[in-house]
């Protein structure tokens, strides 16, 4: 008979709500997201690491969510895609792939938007040739990459020229 799967007890931000799960140890970030919290905007592709479909923002960095256990997020601050609207709203980055037409399927988009949402934490306008670089661990099998470097591009071109407080309230996972 095999030994029940030890439970691990977590305490996490996620989507600026405090969340205290009992989980089993194996279970990882991205079904601790969808089965657990009913955030189904991660979405699952390979499960290994591959296709970046599950990339979400831990502590504002890009994290493939199925490459990460669930316990580790004790302490952590996790940003899923759902907390980038508000009220039903697009924020700028999600207008600037809606306006520029950077999906398809958009089975891609959640993966997408939250990397490039880590990019934005970092600060700074990053070139074309980075953001390429940046997205490169998300597939699009759309191929529609040139429209989504795009939009990103614009999201970053169109922060410059907003107000400095008005850019940080508007920031993906920002002030608001
Ligand atoms: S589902 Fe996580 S990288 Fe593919
Ligand atoms: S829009 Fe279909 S996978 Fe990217």
């Amino acid at each position: 008979m095999t030994a029940p799967e030890p439970l691990v007890e977590l305490t996490t931000t996620v989507n600026g709500e405090v969340v205290t799960a009992t989980v089993p140890a194996r279970l990882h970030v991205a079904d601790f997201l969808r089965q657990r919290l009913g955030l189904t905007g991660t979405h699952v592709g390979c499960e290994q690491g591959s296709c970046g479909m599950c990339t979400v923002v831990v502590d504002g960095e890009a994290v493939k969510s199925c490459l990460m256990l669930a316990c580790q997020l004790d302490g952590r601050n996790v940003q899923t895609v759902e907390s980038l609207a508000v009220d039903d709203e697009l924020n700028p980055l999600q207008q600037c792939f809606k306006e520029q037409h950077a999906l398809q399927c958009g089975f891609c988009t959640p993966g997408m938007l939250m990397t490039a949402t880590a990019l934005a934490h970092q600060g700074g306008h990053p070139s074309r040739e980075e953001i390429r670089e940046e997205i490169a661990g998300v597939l699009c099998r759309c191929t529609g990459y040139e429209n989504i470097v795009t939009a990103i591009e614009r999201y970053f071109a169109e922060s410059v020229e907003r107000p400095a407080d008005e850019a940080a309230a508007s920031l993906p996972g920002g002030a608001r």
